[in-house]
């Protein structure tokens, strides 16, 4: 397996072509897509698929606009879950950050702000970004923890900004900035 970096207990790679059937599953549980903005719609394997085919990126250049990960614990293949920067400006030197751990039983062990951590440390050293954000919604208290674990400060709340399983939810904005960062 092709790691690209390692943190205290986790390897990031690439995602592969292989990975679609993986990801798919992780989405159809109604736990895991209830916090993303992705989770509206149904998902076929082929469209993963065609999705990560699509993510296929040459090696990285210099304006490329999304990198993404896929990430497991060190001595085991299976992927807990997918990473990734996106909508990166190399004009304004920011990033949105987005995670994903595919099974519930692996929430809680300290996995979500490792990633984050390991994330921030890539967007600031490797990518000289600024500032990394992004939006959680409101009642999704685990990831809040996990995001201000990591260095994330919390800046503002756009009100009833998302329809989620029948309510109106606020999303919480977040970012961290080198400045601030170590
Ligand atoms: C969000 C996510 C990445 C968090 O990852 P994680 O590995 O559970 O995060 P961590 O273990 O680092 O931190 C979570 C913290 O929240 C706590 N927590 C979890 N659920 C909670 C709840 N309902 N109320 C209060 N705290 C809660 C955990 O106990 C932990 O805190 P602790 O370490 O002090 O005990 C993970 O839940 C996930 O991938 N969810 C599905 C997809 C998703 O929602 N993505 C993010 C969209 S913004």
């Amino acid at each position: 397996m092709a790691i690209y970096m390692n943190s205290e207990r986790l390897w990031f790679r690439a995602p592969m072509g292989a990975d679609a059937a993986v990801l798919t599953g992780f989405l159809h549980d109604p736990r895991v897509r209830r916090n993303l903005a992705i989770g509206r719609y149904p998902f076929s394997e082929e469209g993963e698929a065609r999705w990560l085919a699509e993510q296929d990126h040459p090696p990285a250049m210099d304006g490329q606009t999304d990198v993404r990960f896929a990430f497991g614990a060190q001595g085991q293949e299976q992927v807990l879950g997918v990473t990734g920067l996106h909508r990166i400006s190399m004009l304004h030197r920011n990033a949105e950050w987005g995670i994903l751990i595919g099974r519930p039983e692996e929430w809680g062990k300290g996995y979500g702000r490792e990633v984050a951590r390991a994330m921030l440390a890539y967007a600031f050293r490797t990518l000289n970004l600024h500032r990394v954000w992004l939006r959680v919604n409101a009642d999704h208290p685990g990831g809040i923890k996990a995001y201000e674990a990591a260095g994330f400060r919390r800046e503002g709340v756009f009100r009833q900004h998302i329809f989620v399983d029948g309510t109106w939810v606020d999303q919480v904005a977040m970012a961290a900035l080198a400045t601030e960062w170590k």
